[in-house]
């Protein structure tokens, strides 16, 4: 993928996003079951490669994963959003880069989890994004996505107290789960949950998949 403009558009809005929102896990049982699920497997399978946090923000998602006891680091396209995870999390790894061309080699990582992050891929853009996520990932990583289920995605030109040009894709789950599979992963498990907070509008998508260990699947 080569720094298509959507990139430069989504890093200007979490440029400017500040210490506006940060949202934790406390409330969130559901989340930190499927993290905990996610961790469990990542032991299991036992690949000795560390994990990626893509699109980790402010970096709560990847200091849970840290006190899950995996070797997890996070990436981010925004440096504010870095620099504001490795002041929050100094004990912790963050780096910038996009998750659309990652800084690793083959089958370098044990595990991706992307957190409400592929929602500001374009949908025509996911194949080639969940091709680059089996490149990186090691047979037997596993993989976690979240994102807000729905047909629409959510245009914002207001966001984080700035005026933005930011576009939440929403996806029925089915969709993110066939075109994983399409990539040559193997669904484990999926959740929806319904929103809870007084943020959150729409139902929750959570897909976990594996990397076969044998040859792909298409
Ligand atoms: C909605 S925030 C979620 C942050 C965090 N995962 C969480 O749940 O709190 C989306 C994050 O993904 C990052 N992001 C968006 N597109 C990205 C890309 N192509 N590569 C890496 N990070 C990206 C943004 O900069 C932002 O920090």
């Amino acid at each position: 993928m080569r720094e298509p403009s959507f990139l430069r558009t989504v890093q200007a809005a979490y440029d400017t996003y500040g210490e506006a929102s940060r949202a934790g896990l406390d409330d969130r049982p559901l989340d930190r079951a499927m993290l905990s699920t996610f961790a469990d497997l990542v032991r299991a399978e036992g690949t000795g490669r560390p994990i990626a946090d893509l699109g980790a923000g402010p970096g709560h998602v990847t200091a849970h994963l840290d006190a899950l006891g995996l070797d997890v680091y996070g990436v981010d396209l925004s440096p504010a959003m870095v620099t504001l995870a490795r002041r929050t999390h100094p004990h912790l790894r963050f780096v910038e880069g996009t998750m659309t061309a990652l800084d690793v080699a083959d089958e370098a990582l044990g595990g991706i989890v992307a957190w409400y992050s592929v929602i500001h891929i374009p949908t025509e853009r996911l194949p080639e994004l969940f091709a680059e996520f089996h490149r990186a990932l090691a047979p037997g990583g596993h993989i976690l996505l979240v994102f807000q289920t729905g047909d629409e995605p959510l245009h914002l030109a207001r966001a984080f107290g700035h005026d933005v040009s930011l576009v939440f894709h929403r996806w029925p789950i089915d969709r993110v789960s066939d075109l994983l599979r399409q990539a040559g992963f193997t669904e484990v498990a999926r959740m929806t949950r319904e929103p809870t907070g007084a943020t959150e509008k729409v139902r929750r998508g959570y897909v976990l998949a594996v990397k076969p260990a044998g040859p792909a699947r298409a």
